[in-house]
């Protein structure tokens, strides 16, 4: 018996399933095909990908988790880990383009009725739309109990009035989850979750965001003048919406955790290829222990970030629920940072040439910071994870 096989006769295996695999290449192949020969050219452009996004839902990468009942293949987060690290392996920003809609889409998952779920989730399938996540606001990022956003019920609508900003694909999405406070005074108790088509009269995209790094996904600000949305359009009942949030973003840091370890792995990669073949002092780089030190904590630092958002993506498949919420945290503080690390010592195993935008560590560099700053920065995660020690929840 193989380490795996005893591994799988006691429950726990590290070996992919048929299916598993063949999902993973055929992201694989997609990523080293129609994502890596664009990157450099989006990144430069800041283009959105439009094209990409459509062969992408075209193969069936998208939507991952919408359920079988509305269209989707309703797949696990655990699967999400093998698509997404191979698109983000081909472009952070493209990745995060094709991804977002996993965000977007998570609170009707979460909470959404059925005939919620029938109207908005099932077109998601037929078309490559794009939906988001209004949550980021400009004075609320981190303590999203303190986002000013709010929702009046006027019969049978409510109004609602806000600005949101930071926000993956708002400027391209056909609809957007917008949280906004129906109590201001009751803080996290106070919010609730609307689904709000970006064409009602009222929205307005202000500003796609110029950023330092993954350009190839739109990330705009928009705001929210007098918005008319029917009662139907609220998720869960006045006041669910901190939790839907939170429940969401449970589930898809270790997305964005596997990104991160996407990235550092093609970071690793390319400085992996560029030491084999740079000579200095008569000898591959390679040969040097500073050198060949850095690829080692590389390579060691990648598995142990992979092997943690695989965990916890098996753990929310396999009902953890709250109790994912800690490795969850885990995953996506520990793989941002590894990313950052990995992209930082790639660019010094390139030397100088690591710091010209013609080799590719440069991007990789600039694309890895995001990690560390959305779905929750690094220090999010640490209280999220210190919370959880402190103050577990059953
Ligand atoms: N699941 C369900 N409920 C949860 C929860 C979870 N994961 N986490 C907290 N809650 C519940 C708590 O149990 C508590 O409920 P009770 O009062 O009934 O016990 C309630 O929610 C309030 O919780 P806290 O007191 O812990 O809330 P807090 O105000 O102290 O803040 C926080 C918690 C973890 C810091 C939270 O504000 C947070 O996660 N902040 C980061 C937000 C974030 O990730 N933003 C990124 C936006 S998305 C993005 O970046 C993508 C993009 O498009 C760019």
């Amino acid at each position: 018996m193989t380490t795996i096989e005893q591994g799988a006769a006691t429950g726990v295996s590290f070996a992919l399933t048929d299916e598993q695999k063949a999902l993973r290449d055929l992201a694989r192949d997609f990523a080293a095909k129609e994502i890596r020969p664009k990157e450099a050219e989006y990144d430069a452009k800041m283009q959105h990908p439009v094209e990409v996004i459509a062969k992408a839902h075209e193969l069936g990468l998208m939507n991952l988790h919408v359920p079988e009942e509305y269209g989707g293949l309703g797949l696990g987060c655990f699967d999400g880990m093998l698509v997404g690290e191979e698109l983000y392996w081909g472009c952070a920003g493209i990745g995060t383009s094709v991804s977002a809609n996993g965000l977007g889409s998570g609170p009707l998952i979460i909470a959404g009725t059925d005939e919620q779920k029938a109207t908005w989730l099932a077109p998601l399938i037929d078309e490559p739309i794009l939906c988001s996540f209004g949550l980021s606001e400009p004075g609320a990022g981190s303590d999203v109990a303190a986002l000013k956003a709010t929702a009046v019920r006027e019969g049978d609508e409510y109004v609602l009035n806000g600005s949101k900003t930071f926000i993956t694909n708002a400027g391209y999405a056909a609809w957007t989850v917008v949280f906004a406070k129906t109590d201001p005074k009751a803080g996290s108790k106070g919010m609730s979750a609307f689904i709000v088509p970006m064409d009602t009269p009222g929205v307005t995209i202000e500003k796609h965001l110029d950023k330092m790094g993954q350009r190839a996904t739109d990330t705009s600000a928009f705001a929210l003048q007098d918005v008319r949305v029917p009662v139907e359009n609220r998720l869960g009942e006045e006041g669910d919406g901190f939790k839907i949030a939170m429940a969401t973003l449970d589930f898809t840091r270790p997305g964005t955790a596997v990104g991160a370890v996407g990235v550092a792995q093609a970071a690793y990669e390319h400085a992996v290829a560029y030491a084999k073949q740079r000579v200095t002092f008569d000898v591959p780089i390679a040969m040097h222990q500073g050198i060949n030190f850095m690829i080692a904590d590389m390579a060691t630092e990648i598995e142990a970030a992979r092997l943690l958002t695989w965990q916890a993506a098996w753990m929310l498949d396999q009902g953890y629920g709250r109790k994912a919420t800690l490795y969850s945290s885990f995953a996506k503080r520990f793989a941002a940072d590894t990313a950052m690390k990995v992209a930082t010592d790639a660019v010094q195993v390139f030397g100088g040439y690591g710091y010209i935008k013609e080799y590719p560590v440069e991007k990789l560099m600039r694309d890895a910071k995001l990690f560390q700053i959305y779905e929750g920065t690094s220090q999010i995660q640490r209280l999220v994870i210190a919370k959880e020690i402190f103050l577990p929840k059953d």
